[in-house]
């Protein structure tokens, strides 16, 4: 079912679509008949290539690929992969990403530098090595959070990765603009995923007496948002942030 959006003929990337929100993307884009890439990142017990193929398994012709989004040589290697099979790219979905909260008087040198490697980097590293791949009338979509603009408590690391994040979706829609490539981020605000349950009840509590809609988030809320970003009707939106909060946060 493609609900109201075609995207036959149309090949999409989504980073870190093993499970969480990337799943619930990657399978809205196949759905709506896009020939689609399912990214995982190796872990030590495999968890995350099993729920890769299982995700996959679902789709019609998903191709899976095994990619550290921080690692230049391995998005480099995947784009490369993407290109001999698939011949190019239309879509690409920047949605992985780790959190690692902890105050400033805590937060050690290692929980500032994966975050920031993954979750901006990472988003460098993609937007650059596809940039040969992407056919024009692109669309690249950057998951960005509302804790770069709320600057969560515990979170400089995610806070200041997702704010560059922004940034360099304004940069990127800009230099794209010539070729048709549309550029956007989605800020969710709290999502129920595997992300949020590891937060503590009273951080969650604290922040859903915050939320005017008085809810979490859905992954389906955040994921029609981003179908219709990438869908060949929305081509006069580009450099925004659209933000998927509750009302957590109001520009
Ligand atoms: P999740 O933890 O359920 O999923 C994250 C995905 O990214 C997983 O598939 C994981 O394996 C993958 N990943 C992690 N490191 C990777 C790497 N180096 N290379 C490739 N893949 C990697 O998290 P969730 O909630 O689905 O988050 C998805 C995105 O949404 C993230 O960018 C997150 O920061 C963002 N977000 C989530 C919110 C929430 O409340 N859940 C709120 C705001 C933003």
């Amino acid at each position: 079912m493609n609900h109201g959006i075609d995207l036959a003929g149309k090949v999409a990337l989504v980073t870190g679509s093993s499970r969480g929100i990337g799943a619930g993307i990657v399978r809205a884009l196949a759905d709506r008949g896009a020939r689609c890439v399912v990214n995982y990142v190796d872990d030590p017990d495999g968890r995350n290539r099993a729920e890769a193929q299982s995700v996959a398994s679902g789709l019609k012709d998903a191709v899976v690929l095994q990619c550290d989004v921080g690692d230049a040589a391995q998005v480099a290697a995947m784009m490369d992969q993407i290109r001999q099979r698939l011949g190019g790219l239309d879509i690409l979905v920047n949605n992985a990403g780790i959190l690692r909260d902890r105050t400033l008087k805590k937060i050690t040198a290692q929980d500032w530098d994966d975050v920031l490697r993954i979750n901006l980097s990472g988003v460098f590293n993609c937007i650059r090595s596809a940039l040969p791949l992407v056919r024009p009338g692109g669309r690249i979509v950057n998951i960005a959070s509302v804790s770069a603009f709320l600057g969560g408590f515990g979170q400089a690391n995610y806070a200041a990765a997702k704010a560059g994040v922004v940034a360099l979706t304004k940069v990127t829609a800009r230099e794209l603009a010539k070729q048709g490539v549309t550029v956007n981020a989605v800020a969710p605000g709290v999502i129920d995923t595997d992300m949020t349950r590891v937060l503590p009840p009273e951080a969650l509590k604290r922040l859903l007496d915050q939320i005017p809609l008085a809810r979490f988030g859905t992954i389906d809320e955040v994921v029609h948002v981003v179908a219709f970003l990438c869908s060949p009707a929305c081509g006069y939106v580009t450099g925004q942030v659209i933000h998927v909060n509750g009302g957590l946060f109001m520009p």
